[in-house]
């Protein structure tokens, strides 16, 4: 894992898309996956600039969605459909039938569920997946002891999902409890992956996430087992990690970075690195 921890929200975000358009610029057909929620709102700014502005291009991409809330339908504000046209979709160039949602009204879950993975698989693969992470340290919805190998599925939200969640709906009553999630297993087959996580109340979480043991009980600790994971924390959200020293050390000795001389082992992963950015 790669951890990159930046001082602000914003920062953390526009670097995360420094990534996405990159992956972009150099596979205009990307298939990328998307989260929701509030932690990757800055980014999906930063492209919807990059994109009038600059000109990323958006129109051979393909996306899919790493959940919906069951019963919702796509025109109700809370619903994840109405989020991503909102903040992305409705003001970029992707065409309307690249764009992949889980259904939370279809009357076959089972069907979908099936019919979502195949989708995946049948446009190559998740190129570059965006992930957050929830308090209870979840990946997409994949709560608390959701199998490590799990795939796209009905989960039944967390309590402490519902009541983190109660401050997008009038009413605390009002949050779904189901939700049609991406499995865990899923989610590791996406070819690389960026984890964004901002904020004190998520730091418990990153540091489980990160330095602690691979488990169930936080599921995104299996991102652990992934080639290819970058994390982008903010200082908050990186506040209980161990090893913020040792990240922040790793990152002042980037080529082009105002730091001393690098140590002479480190080299050759400077050059790696250089070569991959
Ligand atoms: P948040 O949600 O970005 O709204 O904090 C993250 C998540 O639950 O995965």
């Amino acid at each position: 894992m790669e951890i990159i921890i930046k001082d602000t929200y914003d920062e953390m975000c526009r670097s995360a898309a420094k990534i996405v358009a990159k992956t972009l610029n150099c596979k205009p057909d990307a298939v990328l996956g998307l989260a929701t929620g509030s932690t990757p709102l800055a980014l999906y700014k930063e492209l919807v600039r990059l994109h009038q502005e600059d000109g990323l291009d958006f129109s051979q991409v393909t996306t899919f969605n790493l959940d919906e809330y069951v019963g919702l339908r796509r025109d109700n504000p809370q619903s994840y459909h109405y989020f991503m046209h909102e903040n992305l979709f409705k003001h970029v160039n992707i065409p309307r039938q690249n764009i992949h949602i889980p259904s939370g009204t279809t009357d076959n879950y089972e069907a979908f569920c099936r019919w979502y993975e195949e989708q995946i698989v049948q446009c190559g693969g998740i190129d570059l997946q965006i992930l957050g992470i929830g308090s209870d340290g979840h990946i997409a919805f994949n709560e608390p002891t959701s199998s490590l190998g799990s795939r796209t599925r009905i989960k039944t939200l967390a309590r402490q999902t519902i009541e983190d969640n109660a401050r997008f709906f009038d009413k605390p009553e009002d949050v779904p409890i189901y939700a049609i999630t991406m499995g865990v297993g899923t989610i590791l087959e996406a070819n690389k992956i960026l984890l964004l996580a901002a904020g004190k109340n998520k730091a418990q979480a990153v540091a489980a996430a990160i330095e602690g043991p691979i488990t169930s009980m936080i599921t995104a600790s299996a991102l652990q087992l992934h080639r290819e994971v970058i994390c982008f924390l903010d200082r908050e959200a990186a506040s209980q990690l161990k090893l913020v020293d040792y990240y922040d050390w790793i990152e002042s000795q980037r080529p082009g970075a105002p730091s001393q001389a690098p140590a002479p082992h480190f080299s050759k992963l400077r050059q790696l690195r250089s070569e991959v950015r």
